[in-house]
């Protein structure tokens, strides 16, 4: 993603991932042309946890809140219902990608899961939660797709205060409790096809229930009986806390964020095989300078495969 406050010209009018691209063995991977339909209108057979086996998975019936546009405004997020920005071209360019891999994932091509996807990075303050933010903005503005944002870093959630909504219950909450449906837990927006679920409650044992058999069938009721829902996770750091690692083994799609000229190649490559649960694993150039007039969009690899 471009840095938005500047953008002077790189030395050789490539963006750091194309320079570093060698280095790590990544080969560009070209935007194929997208599939006539969005998905294959088959989803996955559900299986119901057992202390709400009786109980099916629900719509997202949840109160719609609004999200704090101004915020967003100020902090250099994409903003609904404002003019195009480049901003938003670029995470429509990152969202045509993953939305070809979901595709593949529900045709039974690649990865399995292929809807759920981890947005992660190495370190704190990489640009996981702006990355995460824009992309489900960017999903919902186009609206062919409905997005789910889960945040999914228990030990320090910023999805809510960054869209400035309300908190509530959320993902840790059903993964502890049987009785809590964990679709009932999910926020409505004022964005049409955005919704929210928040991360809650943080507990001493947030790896094992995320390492425990109902964490699947949790995230299953999260994609039930919606054939073009993408599910966007915020992930806590992988280096600085294991519910990354595994949360990657319950994604199809897990996109690293490697913040430019910030990154040690080193701590990515660690993130990446601490990672390597998820079979398809992508990078995400975050806070580039591109030239206004040279190639804005060098921003998007993937990685082994
Ligand atoms: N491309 C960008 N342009 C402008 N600001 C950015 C960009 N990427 C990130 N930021 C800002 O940098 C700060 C850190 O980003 P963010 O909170 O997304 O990191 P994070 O990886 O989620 O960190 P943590 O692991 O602590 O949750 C935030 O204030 C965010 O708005
Ligand atoms: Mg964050």
């Amino acid at each position: 993603m471009t840095e938005h406050r500047r953008i002077p010209l790189p030395p050789d009018g490539r963006s750091l991932l194309e320079r570093a691209a060698p280095e790590f063995a990544l080969a560009p991977r070209p935007v194929p042309p997208l599939p006539p339909a969005p998905f294959a209108p088959t989803p996955e057979p559900f299986a119901a946890p057992e202390a709400v086996a009786s109980d099916p998975p629900r719509p997202f019936a949840g109160e719609r809140h609004p999200i704090d546009r101004d915020k967003l405004r100020a902090e250099g997020f994409i903003v609904p219902g404002d003019p195009v920005s480049a901003l938003l071209e670029e995470f429509r360019l990152v969202k045509r990608q993953l939305v070809l891999a979901a595709a593949e994932s529900r045709a039974g091509i690649g990865a399995r899961n292929g809807e759920r996807i981890l947005v992660a990075s190495a370190h704190p303050g990489e640009g996981k939660t702006f990355c995460a933010v824009n992309l489900a903005l960017a999903i919902a503005a186009e609206k062919d797709n409905e997005v789910l944002l889960v945040d999914a870093d228990f030990a320090k959630p910023s999805v809510l205060s960054t869209l400035g909504l309300p908190g509530g219950p959320g993902l840790m909450d059903a993964l502890a409790d049987p009785a809590v449906a964990v679709e009932d837990c999910v926020i409505g927006t004022d964005v049409p096809g955005l919704y929210v679920l928040p991360a809650g409650q943080t507990t001493h044992s947030d790896t094992e229930w995320l390492a425990s058999a109902r964490t699947g069938q949790v995230l299953d009721r999260l994609a039930a009986q919606a054939p073009t829902r993408l599910i966007i996770f915020d992930s806590p750091p992988a280096l600085a806390a294991s519910p990354a690692a595994e949360l990657a083994l319950h994604v199809g799609q897990t996109l690293v964020v490697v913040r430019a000229e910030h990154t040690a190649e080193a701590a990515l490559k660690d993130a990446l095989s601490l990672l390597a649960g998820c079979d398809d694993v992508k990078l995400l150039l975050n806070g580039v300078r591109f030239s206004p007039t040279g190639r804005r969009f060098g921003s998007y690899y993937g990685y082994g495969g």
